[in-house]
């Protein structure tokens, strides 16, 4: 989609259709109220019949409104005004190009951008504008033999400004969400795709592609390299599987040489049955979206480079499957992590922390100046937080407060859970340095205390996207979350304004 900023008023955009917001009950926006007024009160006499009140997500679409050169309106209802927010932003644009796509309106011009959002200014507006759009207009039909041919008349969104010096910034505002948007979509594709497509291979390929298309210094480590590297942890998983192990990195150099890289670790379990402690039957499907959090990394790193960011980044995904069979692990099993510590594997289908602790081990060779992993690591965080917030620990202050403002700031938002050490002793093991799982208290705190054994040497914090990276039910597909969230830390780490972004 092709996105432009203009600035001026309704009365003289020639376009297929200007959008304008309607609170309720019936109260005009600023922009609503332009237009009737250029119409001789077209739209308040409109209302007054009772075709809209205004209550949110509401549309309702007009055609030859009088002295109007543009050749629809379309209203779409905000909600109370006083309880207008971020959320209802992003809700009624979505709304508004849901409705549109439909259409047969070849340019549209939005003025939602112009209704006051609390705490919120243009470039916010621009770049939610761009983000939503986009995620509105996905879809995933690669798969179908007839791919839905419904040609979409819709080709350009203008977004209104109100001045014309928001036209500069407003612009940036559209390149970052673009930026934003494709990487998003990078990880919404990986992440729908099924496990019998999207194997550690297909993973690995698609990073490498990935790699050459932005000239990222790419390298897979294969089983033998991970067996020299004594990643016991992570092969014991892979055992499981006929489909061979990669560990993908992927390094993003747009800083200074000399400067320390922001390592991001994602889990890339690109389906996880449960090994011997098999999941039930309902649902199983979903598993295949257990490489959300290794997409996201990718999609990061891809929307790093198309900005240019100038800042360091090393991705590294672990990639495995996790099946039952012969060969896999056995609960009981102990197996030697790369780190020289044990683990007790008392529940086979808690093989994302065992991939991760590896894969977290490797990072510290890159000297980085943090580490954030990203892992749909357990259903607990699902239940604590459900699909509105990623799970996050930390064992650095300074660095939870980055994640948790760029989240704040891209409505991608990350909620912090404690990280004390008296949740450690649920993971002692009396036979080996610890167990895999921690009983049924703290299921996501103690994921992320499993974890935390592991990244002593630098300052670190997990991501626990279970609930956030994908919908379940008649929507079921990925969200592309927490790319957002990353790339804006990433954005307020090159700007070096990090914390005060929110
Ligand atoms: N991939 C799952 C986590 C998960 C479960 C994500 C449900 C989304 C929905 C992970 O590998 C897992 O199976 N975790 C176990 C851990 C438990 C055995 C301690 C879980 O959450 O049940
Ligand atoms: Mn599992
Ligand atoms: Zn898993």
């Amino acid at each position: 989609m092709e996105f432009i900023v203009k600035s001026g008023t309704p009365e003289k955009q020639r376009s297929g259709c200007i959008v304008a917001g309607v609170f309720e009950t019936r109260k005009l926006s600023p922009v609503a109220h332009q237009i009737d007024e250029v119409s001789g009160g077209a739209i308040g006499a409109i209302l007054r019949r009772g075709d809209l009140e205004g209550k949110s997500g509401q549309t309702l679409l007009l055609h030859n409104v009088p002295n109007l050169p543009s050749e629809r309106v379309l209203l779409v209802g905000c909600g109370k005004e006083k309880e207008f927010n971020e959320g209802r932003y992003r809700e009624v644009t979505a709304k508004a190009v849901g409705t549109l796509k439909d259409t047969g309106a070849t340019e549209v011009t939005s003025y939602l951008t112009e209704l006051e959002v609390k705490g919120r200014d243009i470039v916010w507006k621009v770049r939610h504008a761009v983000e939503v759009t986009e995620a509105a207009l996905y879809r995933f039909d690669q798969l179908k033999s007839k791919p839905n041919n419904n040609r979409r008349a819709l080709k350009r969104v203008v977004l209104a400004v109100p001045k014309r010096s928001d036209l500069g910034p407003g612009e940036q505002a559209i390149r970052e969400g673009l930026a934003i948007a494709a990487g998003v979509k990078l990880a919404r594709d990986l992440g729908n795709l099924p496990g019998n497509i999207c194997t550690p291979t297909y993973l690995a390929e698609q990073a490498a592609e990935l790699g050459k298309q932005y000239n990222l210094k790419t390298a897979i480590l294969e089983k033998e390299d991970m067996q020299k590297l004594g990643m016991g942890a992570l092969l014991s998983v892979a055992r499981g599987s006929r489909q061979p192990p990669k560990l993908i990195v992927l390094e993003y150099r747009g800083g200074k040489d000399d400067e320390a890289p922001v390592a991001l670790v994602g889990k890339g379990l690109t389906f996880d049955a449960g090994g011997i402690s098999i999941k039930p039957a309902a649902n199983m499907d979903e598993m295949k979206y257990d490489m959300c959090g290794g997409a996201s990394v990718l999609g990061a790193l891809k929307a790093a480079a198309e900005m240019k960011l100038p800042l360091n980044v090393v991705g590294i995904v672990p990639s495995s499957e996790n099946l039952p069979d012969g060969d896999a692990n056995k609960p009981g099993d102990i197996v030697t992590s790369m780190s020289g510590q044990t683990i007790e594997v008392l529940n086979t289908d808690a093989e994302g922390r065992l991939i991760l602790c590896d894969a977290l081990t490797y990072a510290e060779r890159y000297k980085p100046a943090v580490v954030v992993d990203v892992a749909t690591l357990t259903g607990a965080c699902v239940i604590a937080l459900g699909n509105h917030a990623s799970g996050l620990l930390a064992n650095n202050d300074q660095l939870a407060r980055e994640l948790i403002n760029a989240g704040k700031y891209t409505h991608d938002r990350a909620w912090q859970l404690p990280l004390w050490d008296d949740y450690q002793k649920q993971l002692d093991s009396n036979f080996a340095d610890m167990a895999n799982i921690g009983g049924r208290e703290a299921g996501a705190i103690i994921g992320g205390s499993f974890l935390a054994r592991y990244t002593k040497n630098f300052k670190w914090a997990h991501l626990d996207v279970a609930g956030t990276a994908w919908k379940t039910g008649k929507e079921k597909g990925a969200t592309g979350r927490p790319v957002p969230l990353l790339v804006q830390f990433l954005l307020n780490r090159a700007r070096k304004d990090g914390a005060e972004t929110a």
